[in-house]
């Protein structure tokens, strides 16, 4: 089950321009290509099989009243056309999203039109952002279907290559005379597979023959090049020529693009659109410090320079420009208010730590920090959990609904004792407040707050109070059931949970709870018999 980590996903709402384009664009032609063009129309039940047969793929996902979409259309066949005549294992696809509305959601389109490059079913997509005309698309998609490892048979063209080099890049050196062995055709095809794989962000090299190595020497002297016996990969920092870093584990396609996924991240980079996934997708803790303006930046690097190399494969360390990305402050538990600050978040355990804002009102100094990093490291520093407090015994009897926060939403939701239905909301949220007398009178209804209630109606501020939720809180109000004696997740120790997606409305929710339900308890009965006791009560107060 995933494990839904509230953060990242308000960094990336913050981080991802939602470009979601709506009629008023421009618009020209059809956005569905001509169905005599080239462009192949897929489907759900076709996507799979289609990128199974076809090596290489441009998909668009479009929507047919989005104006750039319709824009793009002619531009799309065109290519597709040319493609279909000079390269036709170069194909050309569309999706309707407004069709395939699932097809598109796993795909994670968030605007129209999306083009995503495709290498077989099983490779992640990788996103196109190549020119949008017809001419520049087809360009672009001959370049994808070249090989993505270079390799230059002159020196003068590995020398060029390499000075054209601004970002690090791999490079695969073999031995002499290698040629011909089964043990090259292996290293050159793993090469070759994580090269695919990563061209897009990388450039991969292959040298082989004397000469070649010779001037690769000459050009990266702090590589150790001297008669190398078996294949060699070497990560080079064109910014950091002393920094070569080699890959020593076993070589197979799992490991390299680990090795390199590590070793491509910068020891002090900066978070925005373009690195975000880098980062996210690491599974080591990110330390941010956040900065004002440059200067206050400049102050921190070489320190976190020297961490990042320290603590390489522990931890990244990113600098975040609090003017644009201030507000993620908050997912990390600090004031955005008191910048420079410093936080380390924890990706996989979703948990936060921080230098005390308090004590350092004008920002952490860099010792400061490097003795925090250290503690960190040696598992001394303790996370900090937002959280509103308790709800007290006077509380708990006074409301129906059961308040969760932080400190106790784990422990209420083991108990599988109970259905529990819980209303994850935030307190600026019209919906939310709309239903907050729908919730109390269901809460009534169970008596929720007793002891001996099977069902409890609880909520939670998820404003408040940092959680860790098996399904996505993807807005406000998010319902949640988590049926009594449901199954428990081994990772997180919580119950199985489902959303819940009928109406919100007193009736819809009885049934529900009736329905799906360990307990299969009927509100309306409970109900009804309350209601009874009333009348008898008022019945009898009529006769006295
Ligand atoms: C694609 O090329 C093939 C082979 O030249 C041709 O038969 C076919 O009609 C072309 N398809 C389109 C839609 O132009
Ligand atoms: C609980 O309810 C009683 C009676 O309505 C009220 O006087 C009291 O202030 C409430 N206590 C809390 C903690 O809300």
């Amino acid at each position: 089950m995933k494990f839904w980590k509230f953060s990242t996903q308000a960094l990336a709402s913050l981080l991802t321009a939602v470009s979601v384009v709506n009629a008023s664009g421009p618009t020209d032609g059809e956005a569905a290509a001509d169905p005599n063009s080239a462009v192949v129309q897929l489907t759900t039940s076709e996507f799979k099989s289609f990128m199974d047969a076809n090596p290489l793929v441009l998909t668009e996902f479009f929507a047919p009243w989005c104006g750039y979409c319709k824009v793009l259309g002619p531009e799309f066949a065109q290519a597709a056309d040319s493609l279909n005549e000079s390269h036709p294992n170069i194909k050309l696809a569309q999706v309707d999203c407004t069709v395939e509305e699932e097809l598109c959601m796993e795909h994670g389109i968030r605007g129209y039109p999306s083009l995503k490059i495709m290498r077989g079913s099983e490779a992640a997509p990788e996103d196109y952002d190549g020119p949008r005309e017809a001419a520049g698309i087809a360009d672009y998609m001959i370049k994808q279907s070249l090989p993505a490892v270079s390799s230059p048979v002159e020196t003068e063209e590995l020398t060029s290559l390499i000075d054209a080099q601004e970002k690090p890049y791999i490079i695969q050196v073999l031995p002499e005379g290698y040629n011909g062995d089964k043990d090259k055709a292996n290293s050159d095809e793993t090469f070759a597979e994580v090269a695919n794989e990563n061209r897009k962000d990388l450039t991969f090299i292959s040298v082989e023959n004397k000469d070649l190595v010779d001037s690769l020497k000459s050009k990266l002297p702090k590589a150790s090049l001297n008669k190398v016996k078996s294949p060699k990969y070497l990560l080079v920092r064109p910014d950091s020529p002393e920094d070569i870093t080699e890959f020593s584990a076993t070589l197979d396609k799992e490991s390299l693009t680990s090795f390199i996924k590590t070793e491509i991240v910068p020891y002090f980079g900066d978070i925005n659109r373009d690195t975000f996934l880098m980062y996210m997708t690491s599974p080591l803790p990110l330390g941010y410090y956040f900065y004002n303006n440059e200067e206050e930046r400049k102050v921190v690097e070489e320190t976190f320079k020297k961490l990042g190399k320290e603590y390489r494969g522990k931890i990244n360390f990113v600098g975040l420009d609090a003017n644009v990305f201030g507000r993620h402050a908050e997912a990390l538990n600090m004031n955005p208010e008191v910048v420079p600050l410093f936080a380390i978040q924890n990706l996989q355990e979703n948990k936060k730590y921080g230098i005390s804002q308090e004590e350092n009102p004008k920002g952490p100094s860099t010792k400061t920090i490097e003795k925090f990093v250290k503690d960190f490291i040696k598992g001394k520093v303790d996370p900090i959990v937002k959280s509103e407090p308790l709800p007290t015994k006077e509380e708990i009897a006074n409301q129906s609904v059961v308040k969760l926060v932080s400190h106790n939403h784990d422990d209420i939701l083991k108990d599988t004792s109970k259905d529990i239905l819980v209303k994850y909301y935030a307190p600026w949220c019209g919906h939310c407040k709309k239903l907050a007398p729908t919730w109390e009178e269901l809460a009534g209804i169970f008596g929720s707050n007793k002891p001996d209630s099977k069902v409890v109606i609880a909520d939670l501020d998820h404003t408040a109070n940092d959680v860790n939720t098996p399904v996505e809180i993807a807005g406000y109000p998010t319902l949640v059931f988590y049926p009594a004696n449901g199954k428990i997740d081994s990772k997180t120790g919580l119950r199985e949970a489902v959303v819940y997606d009928k109406p919100r409305e007193l009736d819809s929710l009885i049934e529900y709870i009736k329905e799906q339900g360990g307990h299969k308890i009927d509100g309306n009965q409970l109900r009804e018999s309350k209601e009874a006791i009333v009348e008898e009560d008022e019945v009898n107060h009529d006769e006295l």
